[in-house]
């Protein structure tokens, strides 16, 4: 949560810095602020709200400078207000401060800075460290660069961030530790952010600063990398592969929905140089290493939050059915808290968009701790949880904007199931000619997704003006669209606000049934597949109540068209790729209720793209 920028050079530093915040502002967006040295002033301006209004609010002020840093923020620490929006003065003034992640012991550091004559303006746990910061460089007269270093040492939690010191215009001082930080070298320039979409368009250099490094740029003297225990490090200069109009809407009204439309071509990138449907293989560089663990394994362990959690709950279902392997499915919260029974025989698989998800690292860690061996599923490369892992897969499903996923999930979904078709073919638990009918089939699936796309919009949003008043939605799925349930109904709540539940088909009779009435649309993805005639009487006992059904069917299905007030038809499938169809309609429908009632799409209250804390 929250996006960090910073910049120096020879350029303007204010419309760079207020540009990346505008590329980060999926992290957070309840405030945002931004520090410029000015004739040895160190200034600050900040407010709550939007990166436009900051923008609004800086109109009329004079920004020239070529050193500043910006922030926008998602609340852990106070309220969202002008007062604990970032950045942070010290005591003095002299030190400002940015800051992504979270300070723990700020409460203990607090009260014994006030003991030795600190006050505070705002509530959060970042004013306390730059009132640190400043502390240890008074108490041990030591460089700025020391007094970081020192009092990052005292402190336990999440950061990157960024300081900059009124007596010194020509540097900037950055560190990380569990919260993203990428350093972009330009010509004579240099930017620190969360995450390399503020830099792209200056400079494809960069460094992804790692766990307790530090960075100090200089103006003239080019930056040095060292840990926070002041060891020096090589840095290692990564060429992006991002592109600029990656991160642009491209024509379409949201984010949200431009991800939705980028699916056949996201889902095509996934499988780009690993599915090979003319000599039909499949090929996983960073499962091939591991190939043997994953084969030999007692039972795989899946852990992330949310929609990727979601995503790896179609996996429990491909790996079982396929390969035959025991899985098991945890959200990463409950994971990391419980105690877990892990071992060597043990493969954790974490599934993570952002690859920064502080949950999901943390069970990561602690499984690793145990001898598991730990393989990601990450969409943003150089993120936090691909270094900690063995191995992994990039999903490559491009930039995801919109805080409620879309194209993440397929393609999470995609990479996962090439990796249980592999598996199951290598451990023999499906034949040859299975295995080729199951590529051929999965490299089908883009073009059927664009055709899901084609035949189904115009629908979807008529439905959505049906029911965008409703109070309450039910989803229901059985077998592999029981997840695809839990994610339509997740991306129902997140953008529109509607309460909505998703259950396996079969469960709605042991208790949500009793909420079904005449206002209550039920969503059913009844594709015709193992399940069929069970999914039919399910319908039947909404119907039966006056429930309003909203079927997502196979095509031609006459049965449920007798019997489902909406019938959505979507192309045949292998039942186990059938998520990646079933799941495009939910999509479309939040999104247009969303858009009907008004309301913030690609930025969704209270919520950011990248949980970096608990
Ligand atoms: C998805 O629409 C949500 N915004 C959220 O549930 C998300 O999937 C979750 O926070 C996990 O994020 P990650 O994939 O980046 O780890």
């Amino acid at each position: 949560m929250c996006g960090i920028v910073a910049y120096i050079g020879n350029n303007q530093a204010c419309p760079i810095v207020i540009k990346g915040l505008q590329r980060l502002e999926y992290r957070g967006y309840d405030s945002a602020g931004l520090a410029l040295l000015q004739n040895n002033q160190l200034n600050i301006f900040k407010t709550k709200g939007k990166v436009s209004d900051l923008e609004q609010f800086i109109s009329t002020k004079n920004t020239e400078s070529t050193i500043g840093m910006g922030h926008t923020r998602w609340a852990t620490h106070g309220v969202p207000n002008d007062v604990n929006a970032h950045p942070h003065y010290s005591g003095s003034k002299n030190i400002a401060i940015i800051h992504n992640g979270i300070i723990e012991n700020y409460a203990v550091l607090k009260e014994e800075l006030i003991k030795s004559g600190h006050s505070f303006m705002s509530d959060t746990d970042t004013e306390v460290l730059v009132h640190l910061i400043e502390e240890v460089q008074k108490n041990d007269q030591c460089s700025l660069e020391k007094a970081i270093q020192e009092a990052l040492n005292e402190v336990t939690g999440a950061y990157a961030i960024v300081v900059m010191d009124k007596n010194d215009p020509d540097t900037l001082y950055a560190a990380r530790k569990g919260s993203p930080l990428v350093l972009g070298i330009g010509k004579d320039e240099f930017f620190l952010a969360s995450d390399a979409t503020p830099i792209v368009e200056y400079t494809k250099n960069v460094v992804y600063i790692g766990e307790e490094e530090m960075v100090v740029v200089n103006r003239n003297n080019g930056f040095t990398l060292k840990t926070i225990q002041n060891v020096e490090k090589t840095p290692y200069i990564h060429e992006l592969e991002l592109k600029l109009e990656m991160l642009e809407k491209g024509g379409y009204e949201h984010f949200m929905l431009k991800e939705i439309y980028e699916q056949p071509r996201s889902i095509k990138d996934s499988m780009r140089g690993r599915l090979n449907a003319i000599d039909n293989t499949i090929k996983m560089a960073g499962v091939k290493e591991f190939e043997h663990k994953i084969i030999n394994a007692n039972r795989i362990l899946i852990v992330a939050c949310g929609t990727s959690w979601h995503a790896g709950l179609v996996a429990e279902y491909l790996f079982e059915d396929l390969a035959r392997i025991p899985v098991e499915v945890e959200y990463a919260s409950e994971f990391r808290y419980r105690n877990p029974v892990i071992n060597e025989n043990d493969v954790l698989i974490a599934i993570s968009q952002s690859g920064e998800t502080a949950d999901t690292l943390a069970a990561i860690k602690l499984a690793k701790e145990k001898g598991a061996t730990i393989f990601g599923i990450c969409n943003v490369v150089g993120s936090s949880i691909p270094r900690e892992t063995h191995a992994g897969s990039y999903t490559h499903a491009g930039p995801e904007i919109g805080v409620a996923s879309t194209k993440a999930f397929t393609a999470q979904v995609v990479v996962l199931t090439m990796i249980a078709i592999y598996i199951a073919f290598k451990k023999g638990k499906i034949t040859e000619s299975r295995y080729h009918q199951l590529i051929i089939e999965l490299d089908k699936i883009p073009d059927k997704v664009k055709h899901v796309l084609e035949t189904t919009n115009e629908q979807v949003k008529q439905i959505s003006d049906i029911y965008k008043d409703a109070h309450n939605f039910l989803y229901l799925g059985r077998g592999y669209n029981f997840p695809v349930a839990l994610e339509g109904a997740l991306k129902l709540k997140e953008i529109s606000y509607i309460h909505a539940e998703g259950y396996p088909a079969a469960e709605m009779k042991h208790g949500p049934i009793a909420l079904i009435d005449e206002n209550m649309p039920v969503v059913v993805v009844a594709t015709n597949q193992s399940a069929y005639e069970k999914i039919v009487s399910n319908i039947q006992e909404v119907v039966a109540r006056k429930g309003r059904v909203i079927a997502i069917v196979t095509k031609a299905d006459d049965t449920i068209k007798s019997l489902a007030e909406h019938v959505i038809e979507i192309p045949e499938t292998e039942e186990p790729f059938s998520p990646l169809l079933s799941v495009v309609p939910l999509q479309l429908l939040s999104y247009y209720i969303a858009v009907a009632l008004g309301k913030n799409v690609d930025q969704p209250r209270n919520l950011a793209k990248s949980v970096t804390v608990e």
